[in-house]
């Protein structure tokens, strides 16, 4: 008898999951986990089992860095790492690494996560907020005219899209020759990348990597070997480049989803037709916001919208938690706001169906509906 699961992958899920993160994974993919659970490629092991050391999980890491370079047109004078320790890791891990006995990096202050890496940043070196959107509840992304850069800075950070304020920077900014360095965290794989305009950039996996578990760090060669003499060996960029990744035993099950998934991701069309359907998703969405005549409404400014984080109240606010119970009853879960700014946030990472999409914004056209005379 098939399994539960097995049945169902590839037919449309009847449940849309718009987490944050842990996010959704694409059914093809768990499926295939699922297979191989037990019988990695005809070993007799399970992927579970096998040792870090030996060839056949060596093959595996190597097949997932060799895929995102490709996904990425990551550059030979860039090097993938997998770090343990989650993006916020990275807060403290930048830091340490780039400073090279520089006292002061640039900062964007943008929304609750680049907030997080400042707050950070601030314990290892002077920062410089070289902008900030906070007057205005981080309700866009700055312009390149706003940016008061430091030139004698390490490098300049910025979120490239910030998860829980749904704002995203829908261009790069310009730092001139200091390093320029992204936390790409939500939206990592869901456009094409000019890997060359960056120092470094990095992204947690559990979006549209998939699976929790590890940090993807691409940084440019020259950058490596500046790291503070107390940073921990394992947390040495340098190290870990020359260790591939190796130096203590990795998130093996994590990077063997994580390379099915840059397969899954390749085989449609790659980065550039994620962009195209982002572009098209969010703009339903949006499209259903804007059309809702104050019933919903979206904070940020349409032209700085996440593409992957779709934030937005209820004019109504009392209504929020029968929405989201009536969107749950329908198979639409996740769609809390973040705990620190409430609402509804639906984010649409590239293994979200497009059915989901057009699943929440009946839901939505059918909630104001019948609720509009609370408007
Ligand atoms: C933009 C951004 N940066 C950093 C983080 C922190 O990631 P982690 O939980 O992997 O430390 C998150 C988590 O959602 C995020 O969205």
């Amino acid at each position: 008898m098939a399994l539960p699961f097995l049945a169902e992958a590839g037919s449309t899920p009847r449940i849309f999951n718009f987490a944050s993160g842990p996010g959704v994974m694409p059914a093809a993919v768990l499926a295939q986990a699922q297979r191989e659970l037990f019988d990695w490629n005809g070993s007799g092991l399970s992927m579970l089992e096998l040792p870090f050391t030996g060839e056949d999980f060596k093959s595996v890491m190597w097949r997932a860095q060799d895929s995102l370079r490709a996904l990425l047109a990551v550059p030979d004078n860039y090097r993938i790492l997998f770090m343990h320790g989650g993006a916020s890791a990275q807060f403290s891990l930048l830091p340490l690494n780039l400073l090279g006995g520089a006292e002061r990096a640039d900062y964007l202050e943008t929304g609750y996560w680049s907030r997080r890496a400042v707050t950070e940043a601030r314990r290892y070196c002077a920062v410089n907020i070289a902008a900030s959107t906070g007057g205005t509840d981080f309700d866009r992304m700055p312009v390149q005219e706003e940016l008061h850069l430091d030139p004698g800075a390490a490098y300049c950070h910025y979120t490239s899209n910030e998860t829980a304020n749904g704002v995203q920077f829908h261009r790069v900014p310009d730092s001139g020759a200091v390093p320029l360095v992204a936390d790409m965290t939500s939206d990592f794989l869901s456009r094409p990348l000019d890997i060359a305009r960056y120092g470094m950039i990095y992204a947690s996996s559990q979006k549209n990597i998939g699976p929790a578990g590890f940090t993807v760090v691409i940084v440019r060669e020259d950058l490596l070997g500046r790291a503070h003499p107390a940073t921990p060996t394992l947390f040495d960029y340098r190290m870990q480049a020359e260790a591939g990744s190796l130096l203590n035993t990795p998130v093996t099950f994590a990077i063997y989803l994580a390379g099915l998934v840059f397969q899954w991701l390749a085989e449609r069309g790659g980065v550039a037709a994620m962009e195209c359907r982002s572009l098209a998703r969010s703009a339903q969405l949006y499209r259903a916001i804007d059309a809702s005549v104050g019933f919903y409404r979206c904070p940020v400014q349409p032209a700085h919208r996440s593409r992957m984080n779709v934030c937005f109240m209820l004019a109504d606010s009392a209504l929020t938690p029968l929405f989201l119970s009536g969107a749950a009853r329908h198979g639409l879960v996740n769609l809390k706001g973040h705990s620190m700014l409430g609402g509804v946030r639906a984010s649409l990472y590239n293994a979200m169906p497009d059915e989901g999409v057009s699943a929440l914004t009946a839901f939505m056209r059918k909630f104001a509906e019948e609720h509009a005379h609370h408007v």
